[in-house]
Order: structure tokens, then C-alpha cells, then sequence
């Protein structure tokens, strides 16, 4: 399936250019990562090329998020330049009805949660198939671990009932490392029933730096569907 006809990412196009019109011109604005923020940013770039957006500013929440910035023109800074970020634009794996999410299917919830907490206006960008009735329905939550605490941080994983599994790189060849040099452990729980409470255990756990729960964080949540075979938000 081509890019143009797959629905899914019809989808993502969509919502991702429904994202980027949300920017307005001088406004500091979070990168984040992943498929479906990947069209906002190329869409962000294609506005400033043309002109109708001006002055704005970036700040990549990964190395890929940089890298995309780059490539469509996006000026960009780090938080040690600012002093606030006006609106974030990020995807998710998991949102919720209270628009909890679980973020880190790409490895970058610990730099995305502190960019998308950080600003003003946090716009989530998801296909459909995201949503859900409870987080961890579908997708386990993203734990990121300093490499040396792997172990224990797995043992005590298991002791708070979820199923931990170091996440492998491209044909295993080994465990995917994060931007901080950092490992990934995903820990699928059968139910997810207070995801506040669960964000502060996990973190709690001495060697996890972050983790991929995202509470009272998302302001709008921009769904795409694809409805008669045209892409709607
Ligand atoms: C990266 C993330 C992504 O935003 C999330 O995995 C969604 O990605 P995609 O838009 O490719 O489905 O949290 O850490």
C-alpha cells in the first residue's frame, strides 16, 4: 500500500496539517516525534517557505524531531534560550477520554514530557486506531532506564504485577538506545486504572528516568479517519 491510498497515514498527513495551521507566526513551538508529527513539521516548514508564517521557533523534543526541523527550514533553540513554549505539537500511542496519554513508541517521552508540559498549548496528533477506553489496552508503557539499572528496574516491574520487556533494535542486533544514552524497558500492564498513581510508582523506581504516562497534559486532541476514502480531522 502506497502512502497516498493507506488510510492510516492519509490520516496522519491530515491531522498533522491540521496541527501545523494551529501555529501562529512569532510563537515558540515544540517538536515533537514520531510519523504523524513528522507531516506537522513538514507542513510548519511548507507555511514558512511560503511566507504566511513568520518568526517562529522551534524546539526538537529528539534528534529526529531536529533533523526534520533542518530539513524543512524550521529555525531552532533549546530551553536554555527561552523562557516558555507557546504551543506543542506531538503524536501519541495511547489517548485516553480524560486525554491522558502513553507516549515513547518512538523512545522520546522523557524530552517530549518536558517540552509538552512546558507549554502553553499542547496539541496531540493521533490516527483513530489511538484511541481507547483505558490506557494500556493496547500498548505497553515506555520506561526509560539508566543502562546499569536494567535488572532491578525489571525485577521490580514484575513485583508491581506488569510484564517488562527490553526493547530491541532493528533485528535485535541490540536494545534500542535513547537520545540520553539511555535503554528502553516496556512494561505492558493488564489494566491501567489510575494512571497518576502508576506515573509516580514507576518513576519512583530508583534507575527509571521517565516514564511514557502523560497526565493533565494534552489540551486538544486532533484525531484523523479516513471516511469515504477521504482523510477527515
Ligand atoms: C515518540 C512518541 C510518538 O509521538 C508516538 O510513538 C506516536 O508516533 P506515531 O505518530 O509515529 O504513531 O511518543 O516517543
Amino acid at each position: 500500500m502506497t502512502a497516498a491510498t493507506d488510510p492510516v497515514k492519509l490520516s496522519k498527513q491530515e491531522v498533522g496539517k491540521a496541527a501545523a495551521a494551529l501555529v501562529q507566526s512569532g510563537s515558540i513551538v515544540g517538536l515533537g516525534t514520531g510519523s504523524t508529527t513528522a507531516y506537522a513539521i513538514e507542513f510548519i516548514g511548507d507555511r514558512l517557505k511560503s511566507g504566511e508564517l513568520k518568526d517562529i521557533v522551534g524546539v526538537p523534543t529528539s534528534f529526529q524531531a531536529e533533523v526534520l526541523a533542518k530539513q524543512y527550514g524550521i529555525p531552532l533553540t533549546t530551553l536554555d534560550a527561552i523562557d516558555h513554549i507557546d504551543i506543542a505539537i506531538d503524536g501519541a500511542d495511547e489517548v485516553d477520554p480524560q486525554k491522558n496519554l502513553i507516549k515513547g513508541g518512538g523512545a522520546a517521552h522523557t524530552r517530549e514530557k518536558v517540552v509538552d508540559y512546558l507549554a502553553s498549548r499542547f496539541i496531540v496528533v493521533v490516527d483513530g486506531g489511538k484511541l481507547v477506553d483505558r490506557l494500556g489496552s493496547v500498548f505497553p508503557v515506555p520506561v526509560e532506564v539508566i543502562p546499569m539499572a536494567v535488572t532491578p528496574v525489571t525485577l521490580a516491574l514484575k513485583k508491581l504485577g506488569g510484564k517488562p520487556e527490553l526493547r530491541m533494535g532493528v533485528k535485535k542486533a541490540g536494545p534500542v538506545i535513547t537520545d540520553q544514552g539511555n535503554m528502553v524497558i516496556d512494561v505492558k500492564f493488564d489494566t491501567i486504572d489510575d494512571p497518576e498513581n502508576i506515573e509516580k510508582i514507576l518513576n519512583n523506581i530508583p534507575g527509571v528516568l521517565e516514564n511514557g504516562i502523560f497526565v493533565n497534559c494534552a489540551d486538544v486532541v486532533l484525531v484523523g479517519e479516513v471516511k469515504d476514502g477521504q482523510p477527515v480531522v
